[in-house]
């Protein structure tokens, strides 16, 4: 069985202060919800301040939002694996499309990463999704297909990977993929890791589904039988949204 994993992404959002009645409100609740892995991915600055307050807390774990693949050196405004690590995380999130749109990363950098970030004992998200032009176009699987392969070219996957589904034009838009959407790219992708492991192997893979998640749809959403959870990102704001839909794994 999958255990369900539901991730809080916040990108670029909240100080320190709010982040740290976050997690006091979180622990308050956390013990009353279903059983889920929870992983909330907090910008860089705010990690060791969180970690501190979760020294004796195994519900909640920290993943960075990005790393850089080189482990040390002169790399101005980077952040490695192995200081994820120290800083307290278990898991970096990477490939989002954020970071392809807006900084650039294609898979093949994508793929360095991921080897560096399993060097350093990091457990890795792997965002891919395609955009609203390539799901118009009829490319949606050629796109996965190839972000997958791409990324993960010459990496040794074990269950450990998460993947996550985040259609690029459900992301921020209030555009939720339906339920069936979601099923079948995730039925795709499932197929997919199948064929890079063996498809008994790739019954062991969490895929998560991100895009607009929200209360309202993720009951939906997480009854699929390859949805094995969320990454949440706007929605993980809030305390009480991002637990509703922890209960709606119920
Ligand atoms: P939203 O939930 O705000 O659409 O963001 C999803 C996401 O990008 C999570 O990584």
């Amino acid at each position: 069985m999958r255990r369900p994993l539901i991730a809080g992404n916040w990108k670029m959002n909240k100080l320190i202060p709010e982040a740290v009645e976050w997690v006091a409100g979180i622990q308050e609740r956390l013990p009353g919800l279903p059983d889920a892995e929870i992983v909330l991915a907090p910008p860089f600055t705010h990690l060791a301040v969180l970690k501190l307050r979760l020294e004796n807390d195994s519900l909640i774990k920290l993943a960075g939002q990005n790393m850089f693949w080189e482990p040390q050196g002169a790399f101005t405004g980077e952040i490695s694996g192995a200081m994820l690590k120290s800083a307290g995380c278990e898991y970096v999130i990477l490939g989002h499309s954020e970071r392809r749109l807006f900084f650039h990363e294609d898979d093949a950098a994508i793929n360095k990463k991921i080897l560096s970030a399993q060097s350093s004992e990091l457990k890795i998200i792997l965002c891919v999704g395609e955009t609203l032009e390539q799901r118009n176009g009829g490319q949606t699987e050629d796109v996965v297909k190839s972000q997958l392969q791409g990324a993960l070219e010459g990496i040794e996957v074990d269950d450990d990977l998460v993947v996550a589904y985040e259609p690029v034009w459900a992301i921020g838009t209030g555009l939720t993929a339906t339920p069936e959407q979601a099923q079948e790219s995730h039925a795709f992708i499932r197929s997919i890791l199948g064929s890079i492991l063996t498809p008994e192997d790739s019954l062991k893979i969490r895929i998560l589904y991100g895009g607009s998640v929200t209360p309202d749809n993720s009951r939906d959403l997480l009854g699929r039988p390859d949805i094995d959870g969320a990454l949440v990102g706007g929605a993980s704001l809030a305390v009480e949204k991002f637990c509703a839909i922890i209960a709606s794994l119920n």
